[in-house]
């Protein structure tokens, strides 16, 4: 989603907000723009649809500038346009604005404060900026005026705002929307995530909702909005657990996929010793506290919540259930006595899981936040968080992210099983059973080149595909739909294999792509049948059994591992057969279009 950058202090402040946008490009944008000002007396602002290589075209030598602001824009009020990419300007050029949120009153702020101003765009950013100018014209200062509109304003944003009149100062604001300060010597910059500005500094700090920020060159002032100051030092942060660049890979994605059996090693190294599971004690306690568990989460993460859910319940014995984020915030279920309720996302930014984490601060519930990003808002507003410790994920199609959250499940149901004597827990090894799944997911990955010929022989002209299988066979087709319709546009259903001949076989005629994933013992004899009798309809069929289950003319055999962490290596195919796809379309596999990688509005 939108992503900001401001920087105040340096020689080359263009360079700065290009350098600091083009390392947000992954969270997913349509436009992107910047204002600078060189504090004696020039300044320009830049905006170019598309992507940042033609805002950087566009920024020739003569833009110079010791200051400013940047953004990339996801569209959400108003198309991707040239007039409404940020930043955007007041009516009388004196104040220039960057956003990242949605404002739900501008509606109603438009048309009680800016009668007499033309808007220039659909946007609910201009509303703002040109409230604070109207406001600024009755003689209040730039920090007071801004104040104001914040005062008024409904709905998330992060705002950092440039007055043209005093460019020795930087405004900056946020409420739902993530935003940071980082401190520098002689400089200071802002970004909605650190990695845009770790090249500038490491030492942030993270704003709470309803901050003020006024920021030089040399100082950070924070204060609530009624004035009261707030002192809040910086933090150290750091990319560990791997890095950013792409290296000899032509996508993120494709990296991000071969990372897998790595991040389960991490994982085992940091959460395992000597075979056993090692949980920082206040987890612990958390879990063993509670007489229900809630996974809540937002798209892949919510497929690795579903896999999670046997997990605790087999190895734990704890009732669990799997809440899709957007809809647990605002429909109130009928809680247990004593819930823990536990996020799942990659990015740690989620609004979706943010407005849950608020209810459950509200009503008083434990959490724990399971994110990548241990300086994310999810992390530090739950009672408790753990990294996923898979490292920068940037393709927006999540890969690596969800087999570190499956992983991370397991050792937390495997800890609390233990820590509760069940036998089940006491059973199984759950640190010998990820090193399996690590070694496993590098023999499928070695296979890269078979399922790109399958994906071939499936996808080519191909409109839609159905995934099916049954127990956590469904629940990895879910996920490889997901995957395949997110970057390849095919649409894609992922199905309980038993429930096609309930209505959906309709849609089956010849040469309809089925990937039929067969794991699970129990079914196993189901599944296959289910499979014939989509083939003998005419589907181009591809079986891909482990192989303590296989027959022959199966197309892809996956090494054996305990049934309820299959999901750690029939996800693997998935994934590369949708990578594939959006590579054989043409498509840029990283960035699909309308798709963000942070999803920061509701
Ligand atoms: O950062 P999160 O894990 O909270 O994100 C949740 C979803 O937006 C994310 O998993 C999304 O579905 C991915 N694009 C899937 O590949």
């Amino acid at each position: 989603m939108c992503g900001i950058v401001g920087v105040i202090g340096v020689p080359n402040a263009p360079e700065v907000l290009l350098a600091g946008l083009a390392k947000l490009e992954y969270r997913g944008y349509d436009s992107a723009g910047l204002y600078v000002n060189d504090q004696a007396g020039h300044d320009f602002l830049v905006k170019r649809v598309g992507r940042i290589s033609a805002l950087e075209a566009a920024v020739d030598a003569s833009v110079q500038g010791t200051m400013g602001i940047g953004h990339t824009r996801w569209a959400t009020n108003g198309r991707p346009t040239l007039a409404n990419a940020h930043p955007h300007v007041s009516a009388d050029e004196r104040f220039y604005l960057v956003h990242n949120g949605v404002i739900t009153n501008a509606a109603a702020l438009q048309a009680q404060y800016l009668q007499g101003v033309t808007l220039a765009s659909d946007t609910d950013t201009e509303v703002v900026v040109q409230l604070i100018a109207v406001f600024a014209q009755t003689g209040l200062s730039a920090k007071a005026a801004f104040r104001r509109a914040l005062q008024l304003i409904e709905g998330s944003y992060a705002f950092c705002l440039v007055d043209r009149l005093d460019p020795s100062t930087l405004f900056v604001a946020k409420n739902q929307s993530p935003l940071l300060i980082g401190v520098g010597t002689g400089f200071n910059v802002v970004a909605s995530d650190a990695l845009a500005m770790l090249d500038q500094t490491d030492q942030f700090i993270a704003l709470a909702d309803h901050e003020l920020v006024t920021l030089t060159a040399t100082t950070v002032r924070i204060e609530a909005l009624d004035g009261t100051p707030v002192v809040r030092a910086p933090q150290t942060v750091r990319l560990t657990d791997g890095d950013a660049e792409l290296g000899a890979y032509p996508f993120y994605m494709l990296k991000e996929l071969n990372e897998q059996p790595t991040v389960l090693r991490r994982l085992l190294a940091r959460y395992t010793a000597d075979g056993q599971v090692q949980l920082p004690a206040a987890v612990l306690q958390a879990l063993q506290a509670a007489d229900r568990l809630y996974l809540v989460a937002a798209g892949t993460s919510y497929h690795a919540g579903l896999v999670g859910k046997p997990l605790f319940e087999q190895l734990a014995g704890v009732p669990t259930e799997v809440h899709l984020a957007s809809e647990f915030a605002y429909h109130q279920q009928l809680m247990a006595a004593k819930p823990l309720l536990i996020f799942l996302t990659q990015s740690g930014e989620t609004a979706d899981l943010r407005q849950v984490l608020l209810k459950a601060k509200a009503e008083g519930w434990p959490t724990l936040t399971l994110t990548n990003v241990a300086s994310s808002t999810l992390a530090r507003e739950a009672d408790a968080a753990l990294s996923l410790a898979a490292g920068p994920e940037i393709a927006v199609a999540s890969t690596k992210a969800y087999t570190a959250q499956v992983a991370l499940l397991a050792i937390l149901a495997q800890g609390l099983g233990v820590a509760q004597a069940q036998p089940a827990a006491a059973a199984f090894n759950v640190a010998h059973q990820l090193s399996l799944a690590a070694s496993g997911q590098a023999q499928l990955i070695d296979q890269a080149p078979r399922l790109h010929e399958a994906a071939q022989h499936l996808f080519t002209g191909a409109t839609r595909a159905f995934y099916i299988g049954r127990g956590t066979d469904w629940l990895v087709s879910l996920e490889a739909a997901l995957k395949l319709k997110e970057i390849s546009y095919i649409q894609a259903e992922g199905f309980a294999a038993g429930e096609l001949k309930h209505g959906t076989i309709a849609l089956i005629e010849a040469d309809t792509p089925v990937i039929a994933f067969i794991t699970d013992p129990a079914t196993a004899a189901h599944t296959r049948s289910n499979a014939a009798e989509v083939a003998a309809r005419g589907a181009q069929v591809l079986r891909i059994a482990s192989a303590a289950l296989a027959e022959p003319g199966d197309q892809l055999r996956l090494p054996d591992l305990d049934a309820c962490l299959m999901p750690l290596l029939t996800v693997i195919p998935a994934q590369l057969l949708a990578y594939f796809a959006s590579l054989d379309r043409g498509y840029d596999v990283d960035r699909p279009r309308n798709l963000a990688k942070s999803v920061t509005v509701e």
